[in-house]
Parts: structure tokens; C-alpha cells; sequence
């Protein structure tokens, strides 16, 4: 038995916010940005876009090209960190707008590793024989939770969503693994500590602009590259595989720099890794899915092909799972 991707679709909102565009926000120039970061523009939902609109639009494109009948999902888990609300689940608000009425439904919160845990979370449900057709998306609104005064923060941040459709299958295409980690110690190193159940909105918190995104970067840096050269090495392992069998490495797309640095760990050449940072930014959740469709689209990746899907994020989570086309 197998686990094939039977769908994959990705939404990306049409407002483009550029380098030039910050410069007038606050103190920051496109040459810091596009050095340091590899960014050059970014993609912001509009006003009436919440996560769960950019999360269906993505998931109707991966319908549509599973040629399947929403009636046919058995499971819809949406990776976000930018529900539309506390609740109910943004994949239930999902289930609803795609009328996925024999789906179940429920969210992922692991930041930009998300989408890693549900597609891992998918593949052993399937795998288990609990479901059958499984709608893994990862969704996010970024630009909702980012302090447009904090020039740390908001040069890296995009909206987007990718979502990929899994299904029981006799082929051989396969999810070959997965690896999972977290390290809760360094929680506050990347967290939103305002609207949570340890200090609900007041108007104190919003003046102290807790509902914004913190990020102490350059401590996260060091050990994003280490968490995801290990993951990637642990899945490719847990797969039967070496480095040298890998065809697409696609990395979460937080900082060119630590994209390389990641690659020269695993001994991978840039020729193998895919890169669209610097048209979206870090989309947290949704990077990887919305990665994995433009390799495809852009015939990067063939049928029978093995690529790597690796992220970091907030928790601090890291995941890896290996995909053979
Ligand atoms: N424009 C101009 N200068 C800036 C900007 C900016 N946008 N941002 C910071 N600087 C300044 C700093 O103030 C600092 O100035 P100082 O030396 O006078 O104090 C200087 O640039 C260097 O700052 P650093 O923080 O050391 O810069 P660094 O090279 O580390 O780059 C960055 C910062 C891009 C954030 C990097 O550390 C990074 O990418 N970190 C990892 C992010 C990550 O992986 N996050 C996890 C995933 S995200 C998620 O889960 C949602």
C-alpha cells in the first residue's frame, strides 16, 4: 500500500508588497533586506481575506486537479498560526466553504512547521486505515499578526496557502517517512504573547502591542540550520535513503542564509534545493506546499522523483518528510 498525492493547489493573494514599499514604512533599505534575507516582495491578503478564504481557494485548485468530488475528503487538517479565530477551527470554517460534509476536520498549530506535522499526521492516519482521501493544507495570514513598526519582523513576513490531497493507493508513489522534533524551551524566542489565555486582550496588551509577532532572530538563526540539517538527515535515514538519492531538496523559505547554510551541512548542492523566497517571503505554514506546487509547475520534479520537504518555526518545532513523486 501507498499514500499518493492526488491534488496539490496553492493560493496566493494578488496585493504585492515590495522592498521600496517598506522603505517608507520604516527604517530599512532593499539592499539590507534582499542580502540578509533574500527577500524582495511578499504577497499581503486583503481586507475581506481571512485564513480559511486563502485555505479553500488552495484547496479547490487541489480538488480540481485530484478530480474528486469534496463528498469523497474524509479528513481536512488545516496547518495555521493565523486561525480566523480561537475557534471553531479554521478547518471546520474550511469543511463548510468547500461542503466537504463526510470530512473531519481539525487544525495543526506547530508555526512553520505545520504543514510538516499534518502531512505526517495525514500519512499515518492513512497509513492506519483511519482515513481513506485526507486534505492537508497550511494556511496563513501573516501580515494580521505583524507589527508594521518593527522592521526586525515585518520585512519577512507573507500571506499564502498550499494544499495538497492524499489518498490510499496500490501505486508506488509514497510518503517514505517523516521525523518530527520540538524543543518548548526556547518558546520565547518566536512567539504572540498577547489574546491567549495567560493575558487576554485589554487595552493594556494592545497598547504594548503584544498582539504582534516577536522574534529574536539571530538566536533563532544558529538553530534553525542545525534543527533542519538534522531533521532532513533523520527522515532521509528513517527512508532507507542517503543525500545523494534526494532530486528536490525544498526547504522552509525563512532566510536565504540559513537555506544555504542547511545545504552545505547536508553536503546538497544549491542545484537541488528550490528557492521562491524571494517573491514570498517566509509564509510560515503555507511555504512548503506552495514550494512543492511551483517545483512541479516549473518541471523541477518529474514523476518518481524523491524531494524533501524540511521547515522550522515557532515552538520551537522542525520537521522533515520525504515524498517520492
Ligand atoms: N533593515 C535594516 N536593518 C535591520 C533590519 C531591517 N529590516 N532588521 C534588523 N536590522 C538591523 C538590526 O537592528 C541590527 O542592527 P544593530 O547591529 O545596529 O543592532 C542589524 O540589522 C543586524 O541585526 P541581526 O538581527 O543580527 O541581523 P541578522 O543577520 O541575524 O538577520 C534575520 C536578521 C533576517 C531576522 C535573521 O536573523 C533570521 O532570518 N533569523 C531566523 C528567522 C527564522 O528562521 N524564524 C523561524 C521561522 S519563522 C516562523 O515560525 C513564523
Amino acid at each position: 500500500m501507498g499514500i499518493e498525492i492526488i491534488g496539490i493547489g496553492s493560493y496566493l493573494p494578488e496585493k504585492i508588497l515590495t522592498n521600496a514599499d517598506l522603505e517608507k514604512l520604516v527604517e530599512t533599505s532593499d539592499e539590507w533586506i534582499t542580502t540578509r534575507t533574500g527577500i524582495k516582495e511578499r504577497r499581503i491578503a486583503s481586507e475581506i481575506e481571512a485564513t480559511s478564504d486563502l485555505a479553500i481557494k488552495a484547496a479547490e485548485k487541489a480538488i480540481s486537479k485530484a478530480k474528486i468530488s469534496p463528498d469523497e475528503i474524509d479528513a481536512i487538517i488545516v496547518a495555521t498560526v493565523t486561525p480566523d479565530m480561537f475557534f471553531p477551527s479554521t478547518s471546520c470554517l474550511v469543511q463548510k466553504g468547500l461542503k466537504a460534509k463526510n470530512a473531519a476536520a481539525f487544525d495543526i498549530s506547530a508555526a512553520c512547521s505545520g504543514f510538516i506535522y499534518a502531512l505526517s499526521i495525514a500519512k499515518d492516519s492513512i497509513k492506519s486505515g483511519t482515513f481513506k482521501t485526507v486534505l492537508v493544507i497550511g494556511s496563513e495570514t501573516m501580515s494580521r499578526v505583524t507589527d508594521w513598526q518593527d522592521r526586525n519582523t515585518c520585512v519577512l513576513l507573507g500571506d499564502a496557502a498550499g494544499a495538497v490531497i492524499l489518498r490510499k493507493t496500490d501505486s508506488p508513489s509514497d510518503i517514505l517517512s517523516s521525523y518530527l522534533g520540538a524543543d518548548g524551551n526556547y518558546s520565547d524566542l518566536l512567539y504572540m504573547p498577547g489574546g491567549g489565555s495567560r493575558e487576554p486582550a485589554t487595552y493594556k496588551t494592545i497598547d504594548e502591542r503584544k498582539h504582534f509577532l516577536k522574534m529574536e532572530g539571530n538566536k533563532l538563526f544558529k538553530i534553525a540550520v542545525k534543527a533542519m540539517a538534522d531533521s532532513a538527515q533523520k527522515a532521509i535515514a528513517l527512508a532507507g535513503l542517503t543525500c545523494n538519492d534526494i532530486n528536490l531538496f525544498i526547504p522552509h523559505q525563512a532566510n536565504i542564509r540559513i537555506i544555504e547554510a542547511v545545504a552545505k551541512h547536508l553536503d546538497i548542492s544549491m542545484e537541488k534545493v528550490f528557492l521562491n523566497i524571494h517573491k514570498y517571503g517566509n509564509t510560515s505554514s503555507a511555504t512548503t506546499p506552495v514550494a512543492l506546487e511551483e517545483a512541479i509547475i516549473e518541471g523541477k520534479v518529474k514523476k518518481g522523483d524523491i524531494v524533501v520537504l524540511v521547515a522550522f518555526g515557532g515552538g520551537l518545532t522542525w520537521g522533515s518528510v520525504v515524498i517520492k513523486l
